[in-house]
Formats: structure tokens, C-alpha cells, sequence
């Protein structure tokens, strides 16, 4: 067997299977990466048939998008979920495109000013670079080193990622993207999550969609450029998924739809959409201002993403940072939430962990 098909296959290989296959599912309509998404229609009236057409999503994350948000979307393709988050976020709101394959930012750009205008304001925007990569904007280092052919060139990406960042950290009210994060190479796939933690603001949220594998898959199917490409070889293991997302250092990860029939079966494996929700905002130190909390239930227990145990009806002390954590989104409704707790010495290592501590979370 050959000895390269026995270990994953490496980022070299992964991009150039997925960047020739996306820049000619731009150019021609490929039926083959198209799963069915039911959009909402008061958002696709604004939209040419061409970016409709070229719709090679699983999800809708844009359905958790609120007015007035900044919004990121990882692997824009043609646009679509910009030109929808566009009109969802409003004026006020504002929305970057990234996507790596120049066909795709080109067929983005080139309705851009017909899609602004329809809707009433032009608020999107497209940049090129690698969603494992987003300090690196990948127009101005291409142009850099077009203009500077005899110069360091690994140096200089370096400057522009510590010093003109292409999205910097702690921007974005939401990170969104569909269908995107499995065309990432195994190996960069904790760089790519660990890069949308880092441009979130705190209490932003990621909101995406995506392929995922009722199994692992195996390397034999790994090493399958068509599909790879195709959105299977590269999709997680539906447990390992959310799992990368704690691991990033979101708390309250949440599945908000998921697929019930699969979009393929591939060797018995079952391929099929998830949308998750995950939140920034839970780090910093633990400090004990004398809240309490009681969960509502209806289980008769829960715990959160720092191991702390609720309870149903029970007063439980926590620190003011998981206060109120509990009391915002996903949270918001199933704690009542007591401001002083009227206990004059409190078992603090029972809570979060010494207040002296920023140790817990
Ligand atoms: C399956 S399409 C999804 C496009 C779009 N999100 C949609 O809903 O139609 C995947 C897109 O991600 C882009 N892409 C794949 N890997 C990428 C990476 N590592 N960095 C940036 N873009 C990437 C491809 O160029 C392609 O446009």
C-alpha cells in the first residue's frame, strides 16, 4: 500500500483538489456539491439567479444573524449568505466575505454594487485569504510580492499578519459559514477553529454549517480528491466537531439544526448537515461579588462548559463572570438569577475555585 494513503492527507494535497475544484464549480454550475437548503424567501428576492444558482451551501447559518451585526462569513463561494446577512443585519450592519479561490471572489464582486442596490445600502465586502489563515490577506501579499520578486516573502506575510491583520482580533459580533470548514486540511483544522475564536468579539457567537460523518472517516476515503472536494472525505465525526469547538474555547455549544435524513451514505457512512451555535466569553478571572443562580430545570441537573453542577432548584454560588454569562444567550431564560445570596461566608472552592484565582474558566 502506498505509505503516503497511511496518514492523513496533507495540506498541499487538500488545497489543490479543493482550489481547482471551486474555481470550476464557479465558472459551470455543479450539480454534484449542491445539498438542498430551504433559505428564506424575503432574503433571495435581492439575489441574481446566478449566485442562486451557484448555491453550494448545506445550512443556513444567517438565520442567527441579528440587526446591526458585523458579520464574517467563512468560504463565501459566489455570495450568497453575504447578500442574505447583508439585508438581515441592516444599514448598520456589516459583512466580510472570505474565501480563498479567485473565480469565486470574482463572480462575488461582480454582483456586489447590482445587490447593494436592490437592497438599499452596500454594507459587504470580499477578501482573499485561507479561513485557517485570516491575518493574511492574500491580494495585498500577492500584490506585495509581485512588486518585491527578489525579497523575503515569508517574512513580510509575517509583518502583515502582526501588523495590518486582514480581520483582527476581537472584531466580529458573529462568525458564520456554509459548508466550508471540512474542505480544511486535518491538520490546520485546530489552527482554522482556534482563528474564529480569535477574531470574535466577546460574547460574539459562530454560527456554522457544515458536513459532518456519522463515523470517522477512514483514510482510504481521506485520500479521494473528488471527495474531498465534494464535502465528505474532510467532514468531522459529528461528536469530534463539537468537540473542536470546546477545544477552541467556546462554552454553550449548541446543535441548532441537524439534517434528520443523511445527504449521502458513502461506504455506510452517513454524511449530513449540522448547524452549531458556539459562544466567546466565558475566560477571565473568577470573582466572588456574592451571586447565586437556581436552575429552572427541566432536567434535574446540568453543567456547563467550566464543570459547574446546577442543580434543578437549587441556590448554587457563582462567580459574577458565570452570573452573567448565565443570564445572556444560550442561557438567557433558564436560571433565575439571584444578585446577593445573603450567605455571609461562602464555601468558595464549592463555586468556581479561589476568587484570588483567575484559574476556573
Ligand atoms: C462548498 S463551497 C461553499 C460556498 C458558500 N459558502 C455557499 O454557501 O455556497 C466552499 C467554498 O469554500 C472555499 N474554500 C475552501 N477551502 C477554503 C479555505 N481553506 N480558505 C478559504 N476558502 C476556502 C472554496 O473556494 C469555496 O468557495
Amino acid at each position: 500500500m502506498d505509505s503516503t494513503r497511511q496518514v492523513e492527507p496533507s495540506a498541499g494535497a487538500v488545497k489543490v483538489a479543493v482550489g481547482e475544484r471551486y474555481a470550476q464549480s464557479a465558472l459551470a454550475v455543479e450539480p454534484a456539491l449542491c445539498c438542498p437548503v430551504q433559505y428564506d424567501g424575503r432574503f433571495l428576492a435581492a439575489l441574481p439567479e446566478e449566485i442562486l444558482q451557484k448555491d453550494y451551501g448545506c445550512g443556513d447559518p444567517s438565520r442567527w444573524l441579528r440587526e446591526g451585526d458585523s458579520v464574517l462569513d467563512l468560504g463565501s463561494g459566489a455570495g450568497k449568505i453575504c447578500f442574505i446577512a447583508s439585508q438581515v443585519v441592516g444599514a448598520k450592519g456589516s459583512v466580510i466575505g472570505v474565501d480563498m479561490t479567485p473565480e469565486m471572489l470574482a463572480l462575488a464582486r461582480k454582483y456586489r454594487g447590482e445587490v447593494a442596490q436592490k437592497v438599499g445600502w452596500s454594507n459587504v465586502e470580499f477578501r482573499r485569504g485561507r479561513i485557517e489563515d485570516l491575518r493574511l490577506d492574500l491580494d495585498r501579499f500577492d500584490a506585495w510580492r509581485a512588486a518585491h520578486p527578489a525579497a523575503d516573502a515569508e517574512r513580510e506575510a509575517d509583518r502583515m499578519r502582526a501588523e495590518e491583520p486582514m480581520i483582527a482580533d476581537d472584531a466580529m459580533d458573529a462568525v458564520v459559514s456554509n459548508c466550508v470548514l471540512n474542505l480544511v486540511a486535518p491538520a490546520l483544522k485546530p489552527q482554522l477553529f482556534t482563528e474564529v475564536f480569535r477574531v470574535l468579539k466577546r460574547g460574539g457567537r459562530a454560527v456554522i454549517s457544515d458536513i459532518v460523518a456519522d463515523r470517522e472517516v477512514p483514510l482510504e476515503l481521506q485520500h479521494d480528491p473528488e471527495l474531498w472536494s465534494g464535502c465528505i472525505s474532510g467532514a468531522l465525526e459529528e461528536r469530534a466537531f463539537l468537540r473542536a469547538f470546546e477545544a477552541a474555547g467556546f462554552h454553550g455549544v449548541q446543535i441548532v439544526a441537524r439534517q434528520a435524513e443523511p445527504w449521502q451514505v458513502v461506504e455506510g457512512i452517513e454524511f449530513r448537515s449540522l448547524t452549531v451555535a458556539a459562544y466567546k466569553g466565558k475566560q477571565g478571572p473568577c470573582l466572588d461579588e456574592g451571586h447565586s443562580v437556581i436552575y429552572r430545570g427541566p432536567f434535574a441537573h446540568a453543567s456547563d462548559d467550566d464543570g459547574h453542577l446546577f442543580e434543578r432548584g437549587v441556590r448554587t454560588p457563582v462567580c459574577a463572570k458565570t452570573f452573567a454569562l448565565l443570564g445572556r444567550e444560550p442561557y438567557q431564560g433558564q436560571f433565575e438569577r439571584l444578585e446577593k445570596d445573603g450567605v455571609s461566608a461562602r464555601d468558595e472552592a464549592a463555586m468556581c475555585g479561589p476568587s484570588s484565582e483567575p484559574a476556573c474558566c
